[in-house]
């Protein structure tokens, strides 16, 4: 080897043996479409994509207690009934517990093979031991360790040992490994973004404190669409499905009350109307508080400052609070829209139509962008009984029963939501504002 040359080092440091050649193939795919193995649960099957990939390393995460475990019995104790052999291996709970919930779900009769383990050794003796089930899980990746490291299980190095070592399991025998990842308070999957990096696909599981829903989302899906979401209710008997998961979200609309407003959204492939809630209130001392949930804060702070600056509203110096209904997380920017008629509505003191849906990007100017899809999203809203839509100027789809009201930026929107001309507009009577 020539001086300076960098010298090849293995995994474990040591100078490689002479490599063994291996046959390099072409591009075309030899057997098509990589076979799917659906669970038949619907709403998972179709974040991931149309089932699970043979072969392939699938993340779980969300905090905890929000349906993790449940979710994944589920997804096992169905495929297994569907004829397909499913591993559930359990290193949080014991076996006591795992088929306690399997009862309150009534999947007792399932035929998923059950364990409880959390040495990664132990398991992988196991799983080698018979045939290759179709699909095994491990719950949580967070308690699995391996006898080579001496770090405590949970550590960074335990856990990307254990991840490491299962990929490879699922890769070399075409099993689907489902793991399970607590997500620390910062978000993120506790022990490290790696196991992200080690795996197919990652999906989070979410849901708001106190609300039903779940929403399951992916973040990263090497065989699919990442802005998929899959959406559950967690009832006494497990997850249900909810298939239009519209109704869901749109909060109690018969009680309308100023600053409320409905974004057509779309999630995915699927369109999904949700309700905005804003409420505007005097400021105490000191600097104005913003409060968001389901929103990014960024995005408020900007739309406020557009509102003040282009529409003359004159709110920032008040506390703004802004809530999506039923839990969700909305980061399109077609919400903008929505959120500042919400935002206008409440400290005008005036409900917005309550048959009206929203949607459009507004822009550091003021002005009211096109969006995507304005015709699955009107489709939605008429579907559901909405009668009118104020959408982004040039937005050209006729959709029956549904009147459009084109603006070109916020000072129509503010005419529109009753605000008047513009000029600073000068705050309702606060008991008009609170009222809800
Ligand atoms: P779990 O799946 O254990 O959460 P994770 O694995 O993410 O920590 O579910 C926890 C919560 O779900 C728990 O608070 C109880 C609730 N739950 C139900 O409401 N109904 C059910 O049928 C089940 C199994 C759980
Ligand atoms: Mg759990």
């Amino acid at each position: 080897m020539e001086e300076g040359a960098p010298v090849p080092i293995g995994p474990s440091g040591r100078r490689p043996a002479k490599g063994r050649a291996f046959a390099l193939q072409d591009l075309k795919t030899q057997d098509g479409e990589p076979p799917r193995r659906a669970t038949g649960i619907g709403e998972f099957d179709r974040v991931c994509g149309g089932g699970l990939v043979p072969g392939s390393a699938l993340l779980v995460g969300g905090d905890p207690g929000v349906g993790k475990s449940t979710l994944i019995l589920q997804a096992l104790a169905s495929y297994a009934k569907s004829g397909g052999s499913a591993v559930y291996i359990s290193g949080e709970e014991a076996m006591a517990q795992v088929r306690l919930r399997a009862a309150r779900m009534g999947l007792s009769d399932a035929p998923v093979a059950l364990g409880s383990a959390t040495c990664i050794e132990d398991i992988l003796a196991t799983l080698e031991k018979g045939k290759t089930p179709g699909v095994v899980a491990i719950d949580s990746i967070q308690t699995i360790w391996t006898g080579a490291l001496d770090a405590a299980p949970g550590t960074i190095a335990q856990v990307r040992t254990a991840s490491f070592d299962l990929v490879r399991y699922a890769k070399s025998t075409g099993a689907a490994v489902l793991l399970v990842g607590h997500v620390t308070k910062d978000g993120q999957i506790a022990g490290p973004k790696l196991v992200e990096h080690l795996v197919d696909s990652v999906l989070y599981f979410e849901g708001e404190r106190g609300h039903h829903f779940r929403v399951l989302r992916a973040v990263k899906n090497r065989f699919g669409p990442t802005d998929e979401i899959g959406v559950f209710e967690m009832t006494g008997k497990g997850l249900a499905e909810v298939a239009n998961p519209s109704a869901l979200f749109l909060g109690d609309r018969n009680s309308i009350s100023p600053g409320t407003a409905v974004f057509a959204g779309i999630e995915g492939t699927r369109p999904l109307l949700v309700e905005i809630q804003a409420l505007v209130a005097e400021a105490g001392y000191g600097s104005p508080r913003r409060a968001v949930v389901g929103w990014d804060t960024g995005r408020l702070a900007m739309i406020l400052a557009v509102l003040d600056a282009r529409g003359g509203l004159g709110v920032s110096a008040h506390d703004v609070y802004l809530n999506v209904a039923g839990g969700l997380k909305v980061g399109e920017p077609a919400a903008d829209l929505a959120a500042a008629a919400a935002l206008i509505s409440s400290f005008a003191g005036i409900a917005l139509p309550r048959d009206t849906v929203f949607f459009g990007e507004i822009s550091l100017s003021g002005d009211v962008r096109p969006a995507s899809q304005a015709e699955l999203r009107l489709k939605e809203a008429a579907k559901l009984g909405f009668s009118s839509a104020v959408v982004p100027e040039g937005t050209r789809v006729d959709v029956p029963g549904l009147t459009l009201r084109p603006i070109k930026d916020v000072g129509d929107l503010l005419e529109f939501a009753g605000a008047g001309e513009r000029r600073p507009a000068r705050a309702a009577p606060r008991s008009a504002r609170i009222e809800s």
